[in-house]
């Protein structure tokens, strides 16, 4: 143990532990800024610098480790002017768009201002100029970054994708992709971890709201929306409640009080992925096991990060993805389907919003292959975030709604699709439904609970025997299938270099893209809470245990859409709406064949002038010159509509300054 003084307090602390984690201990906060309790402590902002005495110099007390008889000050005259200036040198060459910045009141460099007590900066001199580089997921803004490097760790060393890093040396420093090129044009895979740490307005999931909002106006459209597991246990936090609040009942009452004709729940999906998901494993295991063509192991496809990152490191290995659409694209298919026809509508009359944890959602539903009969399968993706500040907007009183039920037939599900949200939660799913369908017997295990797939380390291992099986599948008597689970592209990776190697030993594979699985996803709300993980998965189990269904080839709505319309899980309308395809890319999209314009789009002119020369600023308006490129006309179209809201406001805005300037020279 390690005995020091901090403002005259006696502390005893373990060794190596910092300065700034022993002051918190004993309930004495210093200012900070880059540092991210458990994820980012470099020291680049200096914030938090303290005064140690017997040092030359000040100290930052976030990687500054305790050492015996050290005496600490964290609140002198020297250190708070010694902030203030540090934060002023910020501010000089900061955007200051709080009013228009999607951080508003939610930034952390903004409260630390406050904090600080600067409400002006007094140093002027040269301002860096950057352009706003938007994809359809992920939106940069570097005029507001602060390069604290939070991106740079969740994305290189959290991720280990390390698609973010510095470029260029001092004033001329940016936060990019290599080369600056924009962020939709490399490898990416828009999981939006970098959004979730990013202290400021720099980065940010691409605001969905307006054409959701817009959406809700059109009342010759059925507007329909359903809500992914994870939200259900996460979107308390943006109403001050405790992280992992189950609050089901409210946030289905809240969509429909937003106007929605039908809220449904992509946890029916995520049930219908497992009877889709399952039958193929088990066409594969059999193919492989009589001696016929299979690839083996087969993962999941129901994180699109995670799919983008295959498509972009290891194009090669597609084929061991399962061809399953993700459980909200295959709701989007079944309301334009289905339930167009039971209701008499047409797809083209049905507007599909997802409620995602996750950005790379927004990615998806522009691929080409989302699509059946040309109508796109979901027409907006919003974040859980973006669904906050929604319900927020409307003014209506989140925490006081009353619970209310899900839309039918599209609505209910069993306690299998609950723990989608959670990395492990796709294998147990399927496991549930896999073993009784095979053997006959539940799942044989407590709770029906797979032991070792409960915990949150990266890579996760289970074993499960067949036996006594059900004599049409005679050919899994005896085997011992192999399992294993990762979440966080790190851990994926691993598992992608054992497959290339010829190396693994697993029979099927789950992936998530975001560390922990969707409860982390990278449009879930921000928080400081180092047990935040923790808490949202004991959400989701306890939705899944309160449950009187917990095993998807159990939900009565899924046996009737199977009955009515599907007929059987991977049969030809199943193949037709459920399963899909995907795209070599290569790290630069250079296997797809689509390729982007080097010329700034108008938004971006408008917005500043770049920083270096055009060569270097880059639209992501591909050229259509293959067949592949279509898959990016989609999100060609979106850009385009964006650059025409940005015209149409600044039109406005020419419009008010003729009537302004009316008006003064009347008055002189
Ligand atoms: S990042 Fe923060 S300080 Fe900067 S403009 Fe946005 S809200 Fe204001
Ligand atoms: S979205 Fe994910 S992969 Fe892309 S830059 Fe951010 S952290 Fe890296
Ligand atoms: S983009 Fe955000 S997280 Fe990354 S360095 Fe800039 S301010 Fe920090
Ligand atoms: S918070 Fe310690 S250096 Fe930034």
């Amino acid at each position: 143990m390690v005995n020091l003084t901090i403002n005259g307090v006696a502390i005893e602390v373990e060794e190596g532990v910092t300065i700034m984690e022993a002051a918190k201990r004993n309930h004495i906060n210093i200012p900070s800024l880059c540092y991210l309790e458990n994820i980012h402590k470099v020291g680049v902002c200096r914030v938090c610098s303290v005064e140690v005495e017997g040092a030359r110099n000040m100290q930052a007390a976030c990687n500054t480790a305790v050492r015996p008889g050290m005496v600490v000050h964290t609140n002198t005259e020297r250190l708070r002017q010694y902030r203030r200036v540090l934060y002023e040198l910020m501010l000089s060459d900061h955007s200051q768009d709080c009013l228009s910045c999607v951080r508003n009141q939610t930034c952390e460099f903004q409260a630390l201002g406050r904090l600080l007590g600067v409400d002006a900066s007094r140093f002027e001199g040269a301002r860096s100029q950057y352009h706003v580089d938007a994809s359809v997921s992920i939106t940069r803004d570097m005029s507001k970054c602060i390069l604290c490097r939070r991106c740079v760790t969740a994305c290189g060393h959290i991720q280990e994708a390390c698609v973010l890093a510095p470029q260029n040396r001092g004033f001329d420093t940016e936060i990019s992709p290599a080369m600056s090129l924009p962020i939709g044009s490399v490898n990416c895979a828009f999981c939006g971890q970098c959004t979730v740490v990013c202290p400021v307005g720099a980065l940010s999931a691409t605001d969905a709201t307006m054409k959701v909002w817009a959406a809700l106006g059109k009342t010759d459209k059925r507007r329909v929306v359903q809500v992914a597991p994870a939200v259900r246990v996460a979107i308390g936090e943006e109403f001050g409640m405790a992280p992992g609040s189950r609050v089901t009942g409210k946030l289905a009452a809240a969509l429909r009080r937003l106007g929605f004709d039908d809220v449904f729940d992509t946890n029916f999906a995520a049930d219908l992925t497992i009877i889709e998901e399952g039958t193929e494993l088990i066409h594969r295991l059999q193919n492989a096991l009589t001696g016929k063509k299979a690839v083996l192991p087969m993962i999941t496809s129901c994180s699109p990060g995670w799919i983008k990152y295959v498509e972009n490191h290891f194009p090669e290995q597609l084929g061991h993805l399962s061809t399953c659409k993700s459980p909200h694209m295959m709701m989007g298919a079944v309301v334009k389907s289905y339930y167009a026809e039971k209701i008499g509508r047409k797809p083209e009359d049905m507007y599909m919003v997802s409620v995602m944890p996750c950005t790379a959602k927004k990615f998806e539903i522009a691929r080409e292959e989302m699509k059946n009969n040309g109508v796109q399968n979901v027409d907006a993706v919003i974040t859980t975030r973006e669904l906050g500040d929604m319900i927020k907007a409307a003014g209506i009183d989140f925490a006081n709604l009353p619970d209310e039920d899900f839309d039918n037939p599209l609505g209910m599900s069993t306690g299998a699709a609950d723990i989608f949200g959670i990395t492990g939660g796709v294998m147990e799913a399927a496991l549930r439904t896999v073993y009784e369908l095979v053997t006959g017997r539940e799942l044989p295990f407590v709770a029906l609970h797979v032991p070792s797939l409960l915990t949150l380390t990266q890579v996760k291992e289970a074993e499960v025997t067949f036996e006594n099986v059900l004599p049409a599948f005679s050919f899994l008597a005896g085997v011992t299938a192999k399992l294993a689970v990762t979440s966080g592209l790190a851990g994926a990776h691993k598992l992608l270099e054992q497959i290339e190697k010829g190396e693994s030993p697993y029979h099927f594979i789950e992936v998530m893209g975001c560390p922990g699985g969707c409860i982390t996803g990278g449009g879930q709300p921000r928080s400081k809470d180092p047990e935040v993980r923790i808490k949202r998965l004991s959400g989701l189990y306890s939705e899944d245990e309160s449950k009187v269904i917990r095993k998807s080839h159990d939900n009565p709505y899924i046996q009737a859409l199977y009955k009515d319309f599907l007929g059987e899980p991977n049969g030809h309308l199943s193949h037709e709406l459920l399963h899909t395809h995907y795209v070599r890319r290569g790290m630069f999209n250079e296997l797809s064949g689509v390729s982007y314009s080097v010329e700034p789009n108008a938004a971006m002119k408008r917005k500043a002038k770049p920083k270096q020369s055009d060569a270097g600023v880059v639209s992501e308006a591909p050229r259509q010159d293959s067949g592949e490129q279509a898959a990016m006309s989609m999100h060609l179209m979106e850009i385009e509509a964006e650059n025409a809201r940005l015209k149409s406001q600044l039109d406005d805005a020419n419009e008010t300054m003729e009537i302004l300037k009316s008006v003064l020279k009347k008055n002189r």
